[in-house]
């Protein structure tokens, strides 16, 4: 009778524990399928997260601003509206100027007259441009003086460049770029002005397109 009692117990004790060894065996699969998505969840934010901080310019609506004076930044920046075919300003003076207004060897031309005060804002032609649909503003001038023109600096007090990527670029004969972006950066405020470049008076167009094509925003 007790011999039957006892294996009776010992049968119910196996069953519990098969029941057991079961249920841990059943439940492995699941973990691993819980975890899987996890993992692969988290790539893609991290994936999400570094195409929306790293991106190019041609991902964004691209405004090209320039003032060229005799026509080499006006070529650079047709090669970079072309570029990623956006729109396009040019920074016309109210007063145009002649030959004789940029001959710099003249102590007393209109430009030396011009770099003698600083202050001195030369007026724009027009209407200023709206800039509230564009992300990214390029602003092209020559170097004068290891510096933009005065009038660069009347367009940039008086547009609103809030929340823009702003890029300059600027031609020379041969200075850098310089303090040049800094200066203009200088009189405006709330936009993020990158690195600018500069680009030779004869640049090809090929240099451009490279440059414009690496160029990313953060
Ligand atoms: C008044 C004046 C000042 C200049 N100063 C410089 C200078 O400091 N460094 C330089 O390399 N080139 C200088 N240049 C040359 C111009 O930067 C160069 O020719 C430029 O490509 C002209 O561009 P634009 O044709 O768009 O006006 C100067 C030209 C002028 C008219």
């Amino acid at each position: 009778m007790i011999k039957k009692y006892v294996k009776r117990i010992c049968s119910s004790l196996f069953a519990i524990l098969m029941l057991f060894v079961f249920s841990a065996c059943s439940q492995q699969p699941k973990q691993q399928q819980t975890e899987q998505p996890q993992q692969n969840e988290t790539e893609t934010q991290s994936e999400v997260q570094s195409q929306q901080t790293v991106t190019t310019v041609q991902n964004n609506n691209t405004f090209v601003i320039y003032f060229s004076a005799t026509g080499n930044t006006e070529t650079v920046a047709n090669y970079i509206a072309d570029t990623l075919n956006a729109d396009i300003y040019q920074i016309i003076p109210e007063q145009q100027y002649t030959s004789e207004d940029l001959d710099w060897t003249e102590n007393s031309s209109r430009v030396n007259a011009e770099h003698n005060d600083p202050d001195f804002r030369p007026e724009i032609a027009g209407e200023l441009p709206e800039l509230s649909s564009y992300d990214t503003v390029f602003i092209g001038y020559p170097i004068w003086w290891g510096e933009a023109p005065n009038i660069v600096k009347t367009f940039v007090e008086n547009v609103d460049f809030t929340g823009k990527t702003v890029i300059p670029f600027c031609t020379s004969s041969s200075s850098g770029i310089g303090s040049s972006g800094e200066t203009l950066e200088a009189l405006t405020s709330g936009a993020n002005w990158l690195e600018g470049q500069r680009f030779s008076s004869g640049v090809d167009q090929s240099d451009v397109v490279e440059w414009v094509n690496g160029i990313t925003i953060e």
